[in-house]
This record gives structure tokens, C-alpha cells and sequence, in this order.
């Protein structure tokens, strides 16, 4: 068993930062990431960062952007904590070699609108892979300090507990059975899109660090908060690869079977409504017309739509579909977690020594639906806000406290996959829309299915039947009415208990 300063689990964007945080704190820091380093939900955000750079913007915008696309659920502290640590962050990415967008002018960032926000503030770089060029930075950076130990296709299985703390992790690499000790461990393994038979995420988003978190005794929330991004490509044989809203943003419409623009029989903000209005309008309208829906951006102009999206545009061409001539089919598609393990503002989850930051994290920053480029921006501020909670607390711990004690595995690496069953009766069960009797349909099926993650979606459900009145990303064909409901539903492993 080897001993380090500080786990942590995930290398995206929240994990990274908090590892090159510890790392800059001289702290020796081990990072465990599920699959390559490159293989993370950070490295497939197309669209950009949400953050006050333009002197025309404020954080008060940005702030009431931000609770108006959450349904004001969020917790506005964390908002404000999110908001203005911003710029801060984006000049430590661009430290550590991120190469954002910049005018050919004035060499400033450049910025782009995406839905629900109230003007130009999303940066982005290599026109839409901003997560593959943050990606890129943060590895190296990590990759260039000493005191960071990267493992790839490392999948922790269980974390290590003792006298009511979180002392290590244990994992499983390469077919073998590992455990590590540190005086602390980060969560930041991301989100659950893969529950659901059609998302956005990469394989790896199974939700495991919400599991690790259960199994620890920490509380999740909001996990009826799943956002369904409205444009994922849905043509034959592709899988449902996004088509980021920077589309809609530079002025991209969806049209109808028709060629109708049918976003204005549903929300004065057409194309650039909330996410959570965007999809349940192209749910409804597929169901209306029983036909597909198309994003349409080829009226930009076909150069404009190569340089600006040169990603999507190579990869929906490989497919057979040139966008800078047609319009792509698209479908919503599960894509963020508003919901997780819950956490104070500091990143402290309540358990002693475990700490959570990103997506797999709920510090209802987000409300019931989050503004869109928020997310990178939430796994940097939190990661950040993570590792200096985490050193915090370290500080006050004697280095005879050091655990040496070899701990077995008591659970041994029995996730496995989910199964694609699963995945359907959460898409038709606990998707878009939603109503009590699908709700306990599915939860009926997924509670006779044999599978860890079982825990994860009845945590969905349990929380989408409490929550009676429709708001944000949850909606019910059923609702008691459409006002707002503040009631959180919080849910441990003893109230699951009954679902496993
Ligand atoms: C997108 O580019 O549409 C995704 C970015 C995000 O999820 O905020």
C-alpha cells in the first residue's frame, strides 16, 4: 500500500485543478482516473466557458443569468462564489497553457452567446473543442510537476475509511487490486450520463464517485436533475454526438419535418431558451408531427461553418451529413448532472477527509437546470475550492495519524457495466417527461435488476416521484401545478436501502 498527501479521483477538469492546486501547496498527490487521461466528460465540452471578462458584462449578470436558467433552486452563495471566481481560474488555465480564442485585432479572448445568457460571454478555443484544448493544457501542466502521480485505467472501487474518516482509496488496475492512504480524498469523478440509453457522455460517465459516496455515508440531492442537452446528432448508425449550442448561439434554428421553426409556437427566446425548454419543445414537437427535427446552420455560410466549428463539421461529415449544406437530424440526449453528492460551498461533503467538486458534486450552484458553460467553470472553482478545503484540514492532522493498515476490499470490483436494459428503462422511465406511472414503472423494472447501479437510478427516481410540480430539468405530464417546488429531496444509502 503506498501513502500519499492527497487522492484524487478523476482527471477532468475538477480533478485536475485540484491536483495541481495540492501539487503547488508541495503536497505529494495521487490522481486515479477511470480510463485514458483524455477520456473525460472536460474533453468533450464542445461550447466554451461561461465568465465575466467583457467590460460590458457583470457578475450580477452573469449571477441572475444563472439562477434564472436554474429556476432560482440554486443556492445563490454558491452562484456568486462560482461567478466571481471566474476570471481567477481562466488566468491559471492560460498559465498552465490554455490557448483560448483571441481576436486577430485586438489579440483579446473571443467571446460567444450561447442559451439564456444575457450577451457574449462564452470563451472557447480551437473554434468548438474547448474541452479537448483545456484538456490538453491541465494533463501537461499535471504531467510537468513531480509531486502529482498520474494512474490511467485506474477504477477505485472502494474508499478507505477509518475512525469515521476517508483515509485512501481502493482500485483496481490492469486486473490487479491496489489501495492508497492520504489524509484526504477529492471525488471528482464526474457525472451519470450513461445511465440513460441516449447521452452525451463518453463511457465513462457511470456515476461510480456518487456510488463510492453512498457506500461512504454521504447524502446526495437532486438527483431528479438530469439535463437532457437539446441537440445531439440522431441519424441511422451515429451515435448521439453533440452538436454544441454555440450553434444555436452564432444564430443556428431548428426546424420541423416542414422546415417550420417551431421554437415559436414554444418560447419568446426561440432557439436560445433554457436547455430544459429546448428539449421538452423538440420532445413535443417529434411527438406532434411524428417525425424528425433538424438544427439548420448552413445559412451562416459554409466557410463560416467550417471555421467555427472545424470539430463538428469533420466529424458529422465522416458520418455522411455535410452541415454546412444540411440540416443535422438531432434529438436531447442526457448530458449533466444538476444533482450529486451533496457539498457545502467549501467542497466538504459532510464525511471527514472526502471532498467532492464538478459534476458528481451538488452545491445546487445550478439549481434545477444548469446555464449553459457553466460546467467547466464549475469543475475549476470547485476543484480549486476542493484541494484548499482538503489542505486545510490536513494541516491539523499528525503525521503519526498516517494509516499504514492493508484494507481489503470489501465490496472487490463488482460494478461492472450498466446494462443496456437499464439504460432504455431510464430513457422511457425517468427521461424528458416524465409521470407517476412511468416513474414507478421503472422503478419497479430497474429494482428487479441485479446491478450496483441500481442504487444510482433509484436515486433518480426516488427524487423525480417526490418532487410533484414541474421545474427546471423535471417534468411531469402529471404535475400538481406549474409552480415552483423548493423542496430538496435528499437521499443516504439507509433510505436507498430498500431499493438494492
Ligand atoms: C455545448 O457546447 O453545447 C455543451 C456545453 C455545455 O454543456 O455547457
Amino acid at each position: 500500500m503506498q501513502s500519499f498527501d492527497y487522492i484524487v479521483l478523476g482527471g477532468g477538469g475538477a480533478g485536475l485543478t485540484a491536483a495541481i492546486t495540492l501539487a503547488e501547496h508541495n503536497q505529494q498527490v495521487l490522481v486515479l482516473n477511470k480510463s485514458e487521461f483524455m477520456e473525460t466528460n472536460t474533453n468533450y465540452a464542445q461550447g466554451g466557458v461561461a465568465v465575466v471578462m467583457d467590460p460590458a458584462d457583470s457578475f450580477d449578470l452573469h449571477v441572475e443569468d444563472t439562477m434564472n436558467a436554474g429556476a432560482h433552486l440554486n443556492n445563490r452563495s454558491a452562484v456568486e462564489y462560482l461567478v466571481r471566481s471566474g476570471p481567477h481560474l481562466i488566468h491559471k488555465l492560460i498559465n498552465w497553457g490554455t490557448e483560448f480564442d483571441r481576436d486577430d485585432d485586438s489579440h483579446g479572448l473571443k467571446l460567444t452567446r450561447e442559451a439564456a445568457h444575457s450577451l457574449n460571454r462564452i470563451i472557447h478555443a480551437r473554434g468548438d473543442a474547448t474541452g479537448q484544448e483545456v484538456q490538453r493544457a491541465m494533463v501537461a501542466k499535471a504531467r510537468s510537476m513531480p509531486n502529482i502521480t498520474l494512474w490511467d485505467n485506474a477504477r477505485t472501487v472502494e474508499l478507505i475509511q477509518h475512525e469515521q474518516r476517508v483515509r485512501g482509496a481502493c482500485f483496481v488496475r490492469e486486473g490487479q487490486a491496489y489501495s492508497a492512504t492520504a489524509k484526504g480524498v477529492i471525488l471528482a469523478t464526474g457525472g451519470l450520463g450513461r445511465i440513460y440509453g441516449l447521452t452525451t457522455n463518453p463511457e465513462v460517465a457511470t456515476g461510480d464517485g456518487t456510488l463510492l459516496a453512498l457506500y461512504a455515508g454521504a447524502k446526495v440531492a437532486d438527483m431528479e436533475f438530469v439535463q437532457f442537452h437539446p441537440t445531439a446528432l440522431n441519424a441511422l448508425g451515429c451515435p448521439p454526438f453533440l452538436l454544441s449550442e454555440s450553434m444555436r448561439g452564432e444564430g443556428g434554428i431548428l426546424l420541423n419535418h416542414q422546415g417550420d421553426r417551431f421554437m415559436e409556437r414554444y418560447s419568446s427566446m426561440l432557439e436560445l431558451a433554457p436547455r430544459d425548454v429546448v428539449s421538452r419543445s423538440i420532445h413535443f414537437e417529434r411527438e406532434r408531427t411524428g417525425k424528425d427535427v433538424y438544427l439548420q446552420v448552413s445559412h451562416l455560410g459554409a466557410d463560416f461553418v467550417r471555421q467555427r466549428f472545424p470539430s463538428i463539421y469533420q466529424t458529422c461529415l465522416g458520418y455522411g451529413l455535410d452541415i454546412s449544406r444540411d440540416p443535422a437530424p438531432v434529438s436531447p440526449a442526457a448530458h449533466y448532472a444538476m444533482g450529486g453528492v451533496i457539498t457545502d460551498i467549501t467542497a466538504r461533503t459532510g464525511i471527514p477527509g472526502l471532498y467532492a467538486a464538478g459534476e458528481v458534486a451538488c452545491t445546487s450552484v445550478h439549481g434545477a437546470n444548469r446555464l449553459a458553460s457553466n460546467s467547466i467553470l464549475e469543475g475549476l472553482v470547485f476543484g480549486e475550492r476542493a484541494a484548499l478545503s482538503a489542505l486545510e484540514d490536513g494541516r491539523s492532522m499528525m503525521d503519526e495519524e498516517c494509516l499504514t493498515r492493508e484494507q481489503s476490499l470489501a465490496h472487490g470490483d463488482t460494478m461492472g457495466g450498466i446494462p443496456a436494459a437499464m439504460q432504455e428503462i431510464m430513457w422511457k422511465c425517468a427521461g424528458i417527461v416524465r409521470s407517476q406511472e412511468l416513474l414507478e414503472e421503472g422503478m419497479r423494472k430497474i429494482t428487479a435488476m441485479n446491478s450496483h447501479y441500481v442504487l444510482l437510478c433509484a436515486s433518480i427516481i426516488s427524487g423525480a416521484l417526490r418532487r410533484r410540480k414541474n421545474i427546471g430539468a423535471h417534468y411531469r405530464t402529471d404535475s400538481l401545478d406549474n409552480g415552483k417546488d423548493s423542496v430538496q429531496y435528499h437521499a443516504d444509502i439507509k433510505s436507498l436501502d430498500r431499493f438494492m
